[in-house]
């Protein structure tokens, strides 16, 4: 049976009990996150790439206000004096500790506010009549940027110094995958969507690109495979870095993961204020897009674009269609991924055999963040929607495209279609890799 791509189901009531549900986890994960740390710690900058986390809590409902109490809600502001303040593109993540931000306990009062006004918005809204309420679009926004500072602030939880305070359970353990690379056959697919719901201005519209063949790894590159690369002196070759990788590379003295430390033969690592050894059959994370580069071109491969990357997550061969996630249209449960915080580390490869996609490629959603080739751009038809803040400002060679979401992702922001960017030398970030190669000659029909 062949079925078209789901949107599941369309009434409203559906998109209200959704929209609750996702800006109700969301808000559970920012509490958690902030109530883990003494109000200190909250005001404190951990680090100078970094918000101090009270800033993060109340951007979060300053945002909300913004869009869902004012603009879709047409209420009168709560702290309009305050708008300045939250405004990312007004002040750097190293000046916001000497703003007079709110302090913790008014920051909290202050989203509580704004959310208690959002729940009753919520229930009064007709969810149609207006691109920004339709299926309740402006809900889903709000609910994914709450999760995208959810995982920043999970960043900044890696970045501070002490004792761990975070618990989670251990991710499902690494089994062994039939083979280490898989042949995605050349030919269009569609990339993006335009019938997605919730997907933001960058993930649209669908359209139809074309493929050459090559190979894609079935799992991220691992620390073990990494070490490798780290013995085999790729930090001190240039040979396998681009001209702009290897300059960074010198610049900030880089000789291996961030959060990495070698006593004599041994690696450790620093995860959430755990030290531990660096486990070999996790997928690496905390590496730049440089150095991801860099491994690839020393192991003979190199990163998959965007658009491979895509078509690797989305295509089934069986349809031609592209699916909503590798597994199909299902949203993703725990069987599939390694989302939303519920472990705090990658899982080793094989870990998630449910979430294969169709050409048996493991872990494309979840675990990390997985860095592409691309520069950050619109596609084809692409239009601002609502605000050019959000994605258009950032279109351009400064920042290249990361895919699949990490641990620290919530399920509500890892459609195959969702894109995340970042600077090529960002590290703090839970990113990783996978590889790609080019066909031999004669090897592919
Ligand atoms: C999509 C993760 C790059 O954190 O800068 C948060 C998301 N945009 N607030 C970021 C975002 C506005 C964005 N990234
Ligand atoms: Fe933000």
């Amino acid at each position: 049976m062949t079925m078209a791509p789901s949107t599941p189901d369309v009434s409203p009531e559906r998109w209200r009990s959704r929209a609750a549900e996702v800006l109700t986890r969301a808000r559970d994960r920012s509490q958690l996150l902030t109530n883990a740390v003494d109000d200190d710690e909250l005001v404190r900058q951990h680090s100078p790439l970094m918000s101090p986390l009270v800033w993060d809590l109340a951007h979060v409902g300053n945002q909300e206000e913004l869009w869902l109490v004012r603009d879709v809600g047409g209420r009168a502001p709560v702290r309009q004096d305050i708008d300045q303040l939250y405004d990312a593109f007004k002040h750097a993540r190293a000046d916001r500790p000497s703003l007079p931000l709110l302090g913790p306990t008014g920051a909290r009062k202050y989203i509580r506010e704004v959310r208690n006004k959002v729940l009753d918005v919520l229930a009064h809204s007709p969810l149609e009549g207006r691109p920004l309420l339709d299926q309740g679009f402006a809900f889903g926004m709000v609910a994914q940027h709450e999760q995208q500072h959810d995982e920043t602030m999970l960043a900044t939880h890696q970045l501070r110094a002490g004792d761990a305070v975070l618990d989670a359970s251990i991710p499902p353990p690494a089994a062994s995958l039939p083979s280490a690379e898989v042949l995605v056959p050349g030919g269009p697919f569609t990339m993006g969507t335009s019938t997605e719901p919730w997907a933001l201005d960058n993930e649209r519209p669908a359209h139809v690109v074309q493929v050459a063949p090559f190979f894609i790894d079935t799992a991220a590159v691992t620390n073990g495979a990494y070490l490798a690369f780290i013995d085999a002196g790729g930090y001190d070759q240039p040979a396998w870095w681009s001209a702009v990788g290897w300059a960074h590379r010198q610049e900030a003295d880089l000789s291996a993961p961030r959060f990495w430390q070698r006593e004599s033969d041994t690696w450790w690592r620093l995860r959430f204020g755990i030290r531990e050894r660096v486990p070999p059959s996790e997928p690496v994370i905390h590496v730049s897009y440089h150095e991801a580069q860099a491994y690839a071109t020393w192991a003979g491969r190199r990163l998959p674009t965007e658009a491979e990357w895509e078509k690797a997550a989305r295509w089934d061969p069986a349809t031609g269609r592209s699916r909503r996630y590798p597994w199909g249209d299902e949203e993703p449960g725990p069987q599939h991924a390694n989302l939303g915080q519920r472990h705090l580390c990658p899982a080793g490869a094989g870990a998630y055999p449910r979430g294969v996609s169709p050409l048996g490629v493991h872990q494309l959603i979840g675990d990390v963040w997985e860095w592409t080739s691309s520069d950050f751009g619109g596609y084809p038809g692409f239009a601002v929607f609502p605000y050019a803040e959000y994605s258009r400002v950032f279109f351009g060679s400064d920042y290249k495209v990361l895919r699949g979401g990490s641990f620290g992702t919530d399920v509500v922001a890892v459609r195959g279609t969702f894109r995340n960017w970042d600077y090529p030398i960002r590290r703090q970030i839970f990113a990783g890799f996978r590889c790609a190669r080019d066909p031999a000659p004669g090897e592919v029909g």
